[in-house]
């Protein structure tokens, strides 16, 4: 594009224009980049405020991390996100939809919160068949790999109701991850999961941000969130007391 002439105010006009285009496009870059905004969020139960103007950003293809011990409101921002819970102030925004607004919930996301209600008397793989199947689809050897990522046996037998909690916790995190959805919602994915257990997941989530997925993790743990995130917020009482 060539600009020859300052000289009147046509072309003032045009070039002011011009520079308007350029910051918007810019703008449009920048919030193409986030995923996940969380907005001044109010939640109170009763006269009890559970999250108390809380702002988060999280980023296209990041692992953003909430940390913060039990009761401090890691669970009621996840529900909040996924449109579970109705915020009493503030926004959420997710891909550019405002929360409440333009979706009623968070649809295109795997999510864990709280623990997943698989059918107990079926195998692990049995019950990813049937989770697949609501969408109409059928992938025994997708799915296969999806149990084998996570670590569990696709030909096992074993019932969902002998597993242990270590075992679930993996199943859950195949079934949150096996639509292969760009946001990835995880709420205390670690719990009951040996050392080695943990270290597989992480190796496994850190392949999933590889892929270019944007992964929320919540844990109370501090050390499974620090090697993994990109980002950490720390909620205490309500609120975010420290991002880094
Ligand atoms: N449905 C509810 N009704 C009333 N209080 C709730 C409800 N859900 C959560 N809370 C309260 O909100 C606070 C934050 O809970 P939660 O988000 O589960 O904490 P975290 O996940 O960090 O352990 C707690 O004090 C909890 O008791
Ligand atoms: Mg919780």
């Amino acid at each position: 594009m060539r600009i020859k002439s300052y000289g009147n105010f046509g072309n003032m006009n045009y070039l002011y224009k011009f520079k308007q285009n350029i910051l918007r496009n810019k703008m449009e870059v920048e919030m193409s980049q986030v995923t996940i905004k969380v907005d001044n969020a109010v939640k109170k139960f009763d006269k009890y405020t559970v999250l108390d103007h809380v702002n988060i950003t999280c980023n296209k293809g990041e692992i953003c991390g909430i940390v913060g011990r039990n009761g401090s409101g890691k669970t009621v921002l996840f529900k909040s996100i996924c449109g579970f819970v109705k915020l009493n102030e503030g926004t959420i925004t997710v891909n550019g939809k405002v929360m409440g607004k333009d979706m009623k919930v968070l649809k295109k996301a795997g999510i864990i919160i709280e623990e997943p209600g698989f059918l107990r008397n079926k195998s692990g793989m049995k019950n990813l068949e049937y989770l697949y199947m609501i969408n109409n689809k059928r992938d025994k050897k997708y799915l296969r790999s999806v149990m084998e990522n996570v670590g569990l046996d696709p030909y096992s037998r074993k019932k969902v109701g002998k597993y242990s909690l270590g075992m679930r916790q993996r199943l859950a995190i195949a079934q949150a991850t096996m639509e292969d959805q760009d946001i990835i919602i995880l709420d205390e994915p670690m719990n009951g999961l040996d050392n080695h257990g943990v270290q597989e997941v992480r190796e496994y989530l850190l392949q999933l941000k590889k892929q270019g997925k944007t992964i929320l993790i919540a844990s109370h743990n501090r050390e499974d969130i620090d090697v993994l995130c990109d980002k950490v917020y720390e909620m205490d009482n309500g609120r975010v007391i420290s991002e880094k």
